[in-house]
């Protein structure tokens, strides 16, 4: 069983990648895969309510009284069922009549599964509503926050936030599966040494701010004769962190000099197995990816060919030095809303999303933006996502741009794609071995355990020698609690790693304003010449930032700006 360990999923991403045996970076970049036809539709989704108060949801809107959602409803598409037919979705239900109408149970956040092959349930909805009207006493002491659903391969029980949504012996596609046979158990982590207590979910492991990655054995326990919920519930046993502390540093100080290891691998956001090789090179961010059932291909969200971020991207060959204060800044600045929510507009190697005219309902509108995790279908057909369309105040501040005004169905702002690879014939893979307990090369968590802190870099003054020739004057300062790196200034000479020379000094301090939000105060004179030429220079003043990495509003003052091979 996988967790997930961020706190928020920063994503959108439409190109597939293939992976192929040439190592991209060692000049061996694998030939682009031929074309393959991509037919892209949007799939149903419940009428919407014209408000949120009781009853608007009215027989008119839904004449089958199964409910409606928001205008401006969360929407998280999940995964497949496993027959590769029904995609999972997490959204809000609203304008609900009140007990003891029937539709009063359509209402508030909900687990969805909807159709994608234009067929019905039963009751004539191409989608079914999994946990409305599921009673009290099916889900106590379940958790909060039910979104990132994610199907079990027996098509009877979900992953959703930090519960299991679990329909007994019945498939959730079946007429059989109805509210009363729902259960939602809570998953509980026994985190407390001497054992009772409420003890955590997956998303207290989620929320530490320094997020390591876990892997558990996950076990039904019916009865718990200790810890709470005292109710059926998960238990997470043999959980193994994904962090071997012997592990080198990408950026390590040996006494007066600074190394770089550019092979170090922390394992950060955890989105699969498989084995560990860099695949992309470019410096626009790229995040999250599914990887296809059957190891080959990945979707991922690229920015790379938007220029959105190459204004403030890393120059090759210039050390990641200055990274250590900015890297969620800078991160942070390819998001439009709520740390979920990207501009399209992607490519590498196949691009899904650019089918139709650039009309407002539009599969390729640049407005309908990508949100988090995309996910393949298990027989490597189809990919399911969804997208939420900019929103003021989005467009406001200084530089008001008109905002669309949403065409799809009672003006919702949210909609659900479904990209179908028509040309593949539908994989059948034979069934994945039950994975031993523990993750040998991890370290073993006993209940009570703390994270490690991430070791950090001490202040100092130190040197970073050419790979060739020069070196680099480092300088570290810690901020007033000692608790994170305030400022890193790097003067250059002569410096040559590859056939590169970066020359003059970049200095990049960043203050800590909250837990999410950050102002970095950016300096930087740099130019390099040989194999890849460029320059990296703030006006006189400075480049000055303020970003909310949970909400993206972006914030400057003063100019940066990059040159890559003449071009700005
Ligand atoms: C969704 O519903 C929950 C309550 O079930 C509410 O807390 C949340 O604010 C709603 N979100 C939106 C976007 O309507
Ligand atoms: C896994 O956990 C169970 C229950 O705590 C324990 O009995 C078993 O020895 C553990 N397995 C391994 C490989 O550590
Ligand atoms: C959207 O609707 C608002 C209110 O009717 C209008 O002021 C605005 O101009 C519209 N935007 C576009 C792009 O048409
Ligand atoms: C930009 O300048 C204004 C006016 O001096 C100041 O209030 C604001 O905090 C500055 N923003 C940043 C990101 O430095």
């Amino acid at each position: 069983m996988r967790l997930k360990c961020t706190i928020a999923a920063l994503n959108l991403a439409v190109a597939l990648v293939r992976q192929t045996a040439g190592e991209i970076g060692s000049g061996q970049t694998p030939p682009s895969p031929d074309p393959q036809p991509i037919e892209v539709i949007e799939l149903p989704l419940p009428s919407v309510a014209p408000t949120d108060d009781e009853g608007s949801c009215t027989p008119e809107l839904n004449p089958h009284r199964t409910g409606c959602m928001g205008r401006e409803s969360v929407l998280f598409s999940g995964n497949f069922l496993p027959d590769s037919k029904h995609v999972l979705a997490f959204l809000n239900f609203t304008g609900a009549p009140a007990f003891p109408d029937s539709a009063s149970i359509y209402t508030g956040s909900q687990l969805i599964i909807v159709k994608i092959d234009g067929t019905t349930f039963p009751g004539s909805d191409p989608w079914k509503c999994i946990t409305c009207g599921v009673p009290d006493e099916n889900q106590r002491g379940s958790n909060e926050g039910w979104d990132y659903p994610e199907a079990f391969k027996d098509g009877k029980r979900v992953l959703v936030g930090s519960n299991i949504v679990d329909c007994g012996a019945a498939d959730l596609a079946s007429s059989e599966c109805t509210p009363e046979k729902i259960h939602v158990y809570p998953i509980r982590l026994n985190n407390k040494a001497d054992g009772p207590g409420p003890g955590g979910s997956t998303r207290e492991l989620r929320i530490h701010p320094d997020d390591y990655c876990y892997f558990s054995w996950l076990e039904f326990n019916p009865s718990p004769s200790s810890g709470l919920p005292v109710t059926p519930r998960y238990d997470l046993l043999n959980v193994t962190r994904l962090h071997r502390p012997a592990n080198p540093h990408v950026i390590v100080a040996e006494g007066s000099e600074i190394r770089i290891n550019s092979d170090a691998l922390i394992v950060g956001e955890l989105h699969g197995f498989r084995k560990i090789r860099r695949l992309t090179s470019h410096p626009e961010y790229v995040d999250p990816v599914d990887i296809s059932p059957d190891d080959i291909w990945s979707v991922v969200m690229v920015a790379r060919g938007t220029d959105r971020q190459m204004w403030l991207s890393a120059m090759r060959d210039i050390p990641s030095l200055t990274d250590l204060v900015s890297v969620s800044a800078v991160a942070s600045t390819w998001n439009n809303v709520d740390g979920d929510s990207f501009n399209q507009g992607l490519l590498t190697v196949m691009k899904l999303n650019t089918a139709g005219d650039g009309n407002l309902g539009s599969i390729n509108h640049p407005e309908w933006n990508e949100r988090a995790d995309r996910k393949w279908s298990s027989d490597e057909t189809r990919i399911a996502y969804s997208q939420e369309l900019t929103l003021p105040p989005d467009c406001g501040g200084q530089n008001p741009l008109p905002y669309p005004n949403s065409t799809a169905n009672g003006g919702r702002v949210v909609r659900l794609m479904l990209a179908h690879l028509t040309n593949r014939r539908p994989l059948h893979l034979e069934p994945v071995e039950t994975h031993s307990e523990v993750i040998t090369w991890g370290k073993q968590y006993q209940p009570g355990d703390l994270d490690p802190e991430r070791s950090l870099l001490p202040a100092g003054v130190y040197t970073l020698l050419g790979k060739f020739s020069g070196f680099a004057a480092v300088e570290i300062i810690s901020n007033d609690a000692e608790s994170a790196i305030h400022t890193v200034a790097v003067g250059y000479k002569n410096f040559l790693t590859i056939e590169s020379t970066p020359s003059e000094a970049v200095r990049k301090s960043q203050t800590t304003r909250s837990f999410t939000t950050v102002h970095v105060d950016w300096y930087s004179d740099l130019t390099s010449t040989g194999q890849s030429s460029g320059a990296k220079k703030t006006s006189l003043f400075g480049f000055h930032l303020d970003i909310d990495i949970m909400k993206n509003m972006f914030n400057a003052n003063d100019t940066l700006t990059t040159t890559i091979d003449g071009h700005v």
